[in-house]
């Protein structure tokens, strides 16, 4: 009848629910990994460059934090993204219902050590003479990484960082294995209720095929822009 008109059609809330759920477990979890993921690589590259110069507990506390960092890194990227968000929403979250909280801090942890990574490179392949630069005209080692080395860091890791944006954008499809309904549960809840998978899969995909086009075009963009400043 006439109710059940293409935008009150049933599949088409689904996959609206799916397309908004996805995006948002996206965004939390760029925002997460990225804090995360800072976090982690000025300790690792500040202990790399100064342990041996430094001394007492000053030393103690940052190679403490350089120790949880690498073991945090290791067992984040040595897992599977799907085991660990299983294990955050059945055993140590087992009792919370907010599955997008959960998920978005899971999706968060495991993007985190990718982009820790990311920015340490980055980090690492800005000429250690920027840093000689700094310290001779009077900044600290903290003062000279803030304003000298991460901004220049920051703009040669950018593409990267784009294109992680879009693997976790892809990643966030095992969501599904917590029953979170995101574009992927979407299009598998309504193959199975109509016994056909071919299109609604096939819907699927094609979401995720324009989101990703549209990204890559921004970041293409945005590229183009970083090198025009360079000039
Ligand atoms: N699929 C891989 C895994 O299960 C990659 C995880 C996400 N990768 C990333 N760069 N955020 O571990």
């Amino acid at each position: 009848d006439i109710y059940k008109s293409f935008l009150f059609d049933d599949r088409y809330q689904m996959y609206i629910k799916g397309l908004g759920n996805t995006l948002l477990l996206t965004f939390l979890a760029l925002l997460i990994g990225v804090a995360l993921g800072v976090a982690i690589s000025l300790i690792r590259v500040s202990w790399d460059k100064n342990h041996t110069e430094m001394r007492g507990p000053g030393k103690a506390f940052l190679g403490f934090f350089n120790a949880v960092s690498k073991v945090y890194l290791t067992v984040i990227r040595g897992t599977p993204m799907v085991v660990q968000l299983m294990i955050m929403y059945f055993v140590i979250f087992a009792t919370s219902r907010n599955k997008v909280m959960v998920a978005a801090l899971s999706f968060g942890i495991n993007s985190g050590a990718y982009v820790a990574e990311i920015i340490r490179g980055g980090i690492m392949s800005i000429d250690q003479g920027q840093m000689e630069a700094g310290r001779s005209l009077g900044f600290g080692y903290v003062s000279t990484m803030r304003y000298i080395i991460l901004p220049q860091a920051f703009k040669a890791v950018l593409p990267t960082l784009a294109n992680e944006f879009i693997v976790l954008l892809k990643e966030t499809a095992v969501a599904g294995y917590v029953g979170l309904t995101d574009i992927t549960y979407a299009g598998n809840i309504i193959g199975g209720t109509s016994y056909d998978y071919l299109f609604p899969l096939l819907m699927s995909a094609l979401i995720y095929l324009i989101l990703v086009m549209f990204f890559t075009f921004l970041v293409g963009r945005l590229e183009r822009r970083l090198r025009n400043s360079e000039r």
